[in-house]
């Protein structure tokens, strides 16, 4: 399993999203699709682009009752994206029901992942909310323990977690993280960003960039740039 880094293809349409794809001539970029293109363009863009040679991050994050997950992780198995998630705080049942969904009849299956507390989640709203009390920080590595103790590869995570994952969870679990950013880049919606090379500096496996690359006027450079920072 090695570092890579994945652009999450956050377009409306299938259209646009092979127009993107089609610029990347002679690399075949990891590509993450979430769900607004999976609910926009369906399944049907999951083949397509797995058919040109990409391997997929399917980021549909499930969280339902055990059963309804490990169906429906069947189907997206089916489909032989690469790697998909769900939420953990599904609870223990729901994530080991999911990988039992997920495994094909060769034994074979697509990584698995958990969403701890989303990024968009902080301490004050946990606590209004949610009525958790306790640290956020204690919840993130609590839920990644759980996601762990399920069976599950790794969790998303905020880069600035993705240390302390590790040396909760060990070396081998992976920590893909969005919330990067290039240093002389838009910082955008993100709150707690980190570059590629620091992002590789504290030990993430993968991570998903999106806009620095989706907007940027030379894609596939903004993207070289992001390997040659991360992955070098
Ligand atoms: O454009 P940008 O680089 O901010 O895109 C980041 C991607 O990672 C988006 O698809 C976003 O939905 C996803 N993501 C995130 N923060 C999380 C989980 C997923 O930014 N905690």
């Amino acid at each position: 399993m090695g570092k890579d880094v994945i652009i999450a293809c956050d377009f409306d349409s299938k259209e646009k999203t092979l127009a993107f794809l089609d610029k990347f001539t002679g690399r075949k970029p990891y590509v993450k699709i979430g769900m607004e293109l999976f609910y926009a363009a369906g399944p049907e863009i999951v083949r397509e682009i797995k058919a040109r040679g990409h391997q997929i991050f399917l980021d549909l994050k499930l969280h339902d009752i055990p059963n309804t997950v490990k169906k429906a992780m069947a189907v997206l198995s089916g489909l032989d994206v690469d790697m998909c998630n769900l939420h953990a705080s599904g609870t223990v049942p729901m994530m080991k029901a999911a990988l039992e969904g997920l495994t094909r009849p060769d034994g074979t299956r697509p990584l698995l992942i958990a969403v701890t507390q989303l990024t968009s989640t902080d301490q004050e709203t946990m606590e209004r909310d949610l009525l958790i009390k306790e640290p956020i920080d204690r919840v993130v590595m609590h839920y990644a323990e759980n996601a762990k103790q399920a069976g599950l590869d790794g969790v998303v995570c905020s880069p600035l977690e993705a240390e302390k994952v590790h040396s909760v969870c060990g070396k081998e679990f992976l920590t893909v993280t969005p919330g990067v950013r290039f240093a002389d880049g838009d910082v955008g919606d993100q709150k707690r960003v980190m570059t590629p090379a620091e992002a590789n500096r504290i030990g993430s496996d993968y991570i998903v960039v999106g806009r620095p690359i989706t907007t940027a006027a030379d894609p596939v450079e903004a993207y070289e740039r992001c390997v040659r920072d991360f992955v070098s």
